[in-house]
């Protein structure tokens, strides 16, 4: 049995995300994207108190990590990665279960988030997890050859009262 799914499935934790943690997060970015964020994306997110964390083993090997800003009533969820040695094996969802629990503690209304048109995994992920498309953005990202792709924008609302109600 191949060693990835055990490790990703194995004892794990979250802790924040800190500036020391860059090199591994930069070195992840560059294979996850196309359009990586740049160091500076990250530590201005640190600097502004966004909430950020990252998923970890026990011995501390990287398997994701996300970043969201906080609004008056919502979370923004601006990048949310998985170490491409540990994709497809239910990550996605623990990241976004994690983002959902911070949005919950704060007492916000709503997650909202921007996702490439074409990135199909991820979009079927959100979904998923209860995420509604709102709308499109047009040319929001850059693409290849100069090229813009649009944005669809989701929204995954929180129902806080029924949550409260039920205990
Ligand atoms: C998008 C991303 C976060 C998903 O994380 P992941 O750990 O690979 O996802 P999971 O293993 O939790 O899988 C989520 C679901 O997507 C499905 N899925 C996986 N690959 C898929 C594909 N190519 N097309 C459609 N669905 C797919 C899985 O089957 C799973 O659904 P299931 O539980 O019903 O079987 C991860 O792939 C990633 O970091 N990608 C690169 C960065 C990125 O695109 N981030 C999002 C920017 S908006």
């Amino acid at each position: 049995m191949s060693p990835l799914p055990a490790m990703a499935t194995g004892e794990r934790g979250f802790q924040p995300m800190q500036a020391d943690d860059l090199d591994r997060i930069m070195e992840a970015e560059a294979r996850a994207y196309s359009f990586p964020w740049s160091r500076g994306n990250f530590l201005d997110s640190l600097r502004s108190g966004h909430v950020s964390e990252l998923l970890a083993t026990q011995d501390k090997v990287l398997l994701g990590y996300y970043v969201a800003m906080p609004g008056v009533d919502e979370l923004h969820l601006l990048n949310i990665t998985v170490v491409p040695d540990f994709q497809r094996c239910g990550l996605g969802r623990v990241l976004l279960d994690r983002l959902e629990w911070q949005a919950r503690q704060r007492g916000l209304a709503a997650i909202w988030l921007e996702v490439r048109a074409s990135n199909t995994r991820a979009r079927y992920l959100y979904g998923a997890r209860g995420f509604v498309e709102q709308g499109i953005r047009r040319g929001y990202y850059p693409a290849a050859g100069s090229r813009r792709e649009d944005a669809v924008v989701m929204k995954l609302g929180l129902d806080q009262e029924a949550a409260h109600a039920a205990g």
